[in-house]
């Protein structure tokens, strides 16, 4: 346990300072070993990495929390290399597409970044709460919003920068909400993110709403104000569905929470 836990730190730091590990941290790390289901939530004979394919694919939907027999598999796919990689093929993808557009150079043209596991990742706050195997707990959570010290996701930080050389702009759009505007925009700046069009933080007004409509709703505004929407990256789905959706949109894994 002890040991574990000081791999989880040396992972954890890994993240945030985007340097490499020893390789016996790898080795150790690298165990994704797709468990069977014995019952719990899980469909019995479905794996822990059949599971995550079917929530990345969006099949899996409405869940509280993760399997309690995959709290082990989540937490070796996020702090070993694999989240990275995979977050890796998205980004680049992303900046393929991104590079490819003829685009006029008149500061309308956007790219929506969403902030939570996209920019920011609450990663140090999930390893010690099981990765999602605890209900959520909103008072913990944003207790450690508050911190403002969540660090950046390495390959979305990558993303930006190339977005912001090509002349599109940032635009946040967070389900926090708008009095946790001071500490996000603080946090985004301290690990890099300097610049935005806008940061959209959660009005009280959409309480009760879910996300898709929120989100849906504020892209829409966007566009009436001229803006243009030219991609869309979040780890939700509910960050991509709806309306205004923008011309393509980029999912990046998040096996740990769902949101609406
Ligand atoms: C959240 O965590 C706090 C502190 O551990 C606890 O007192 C509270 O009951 C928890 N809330 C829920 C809804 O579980
Ligand atoms: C985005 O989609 C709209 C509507 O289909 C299209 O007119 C526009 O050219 C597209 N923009 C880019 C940059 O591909
Ligand atoms: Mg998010």
């Amino acid at each position: 346990m002890a040991l574990l836990l000081v791999l989880f730190l040396a992972d954890i730091l890994t993240l945030s300072q985007g340097s490499s590990q020893p390789d016996h941290v790898h080795r150790h790390i690298h165990l994704l070993r797709p468990q069977s289901g014995a019952g719990g939530d899980l469909v019995p004979g479905l794996s822990c990495l059949s599971w995550r394919l079917g929530v990345e694919t969006n099949n899996i939907i409405g869940w509280k929390t993760i399997p309690q027999e995959c709290g082990g598999y989540v937490g070796h796919y996020m702090l070993g290399n694999q989240y990275r990689k995979d977050s890796k093929a998205v980004a680049d993808e992303a900046f393929l597409y991104a590079r490819s557009l003829k685009l006029p150079r008149d500061d309308k043209d956007v790219w929506i970044f969403d902030v939570d596991e996209t920019t920011l990742s609450n990663l140090p706050y999930y390893a010690e709460h099981g990765f999602g195997v605890e209900p959520f707990n909103a008072t913990l959570f944003n207790k450690w919003v508050m911190e403002g010290k969540a660090p950046a996701l390495p390959e979305s930080f990558k993303l930006y920068k190339k977005l912001l050389s090509l002349g599109i702009k940032a635009v946040f759009v967070t389900g926090r909400a708008e009095d946790q505007r001071r500490t996000t925009a603080a946090n985004l700046k301290k690990v890099g993110f300097h610049t935005w069009e806008k940061l959209i933080l959660k009005e009280s007004s959409y309480s009760g709403k879910t996300s898709v409509v929120y989100k849906s709703n504020e892209r829409k505004k966007l566009e009436k104000n001229g803006y243009r929407i030219v991609g869309n990256i979040g780890d939700q789905w509910s960050d991509l569905l709806g309306t205004n959706t923008g011309n393509r949109t980029f999912k990046l894994p998040d096996p740990m929470y769902y949101i609406s």
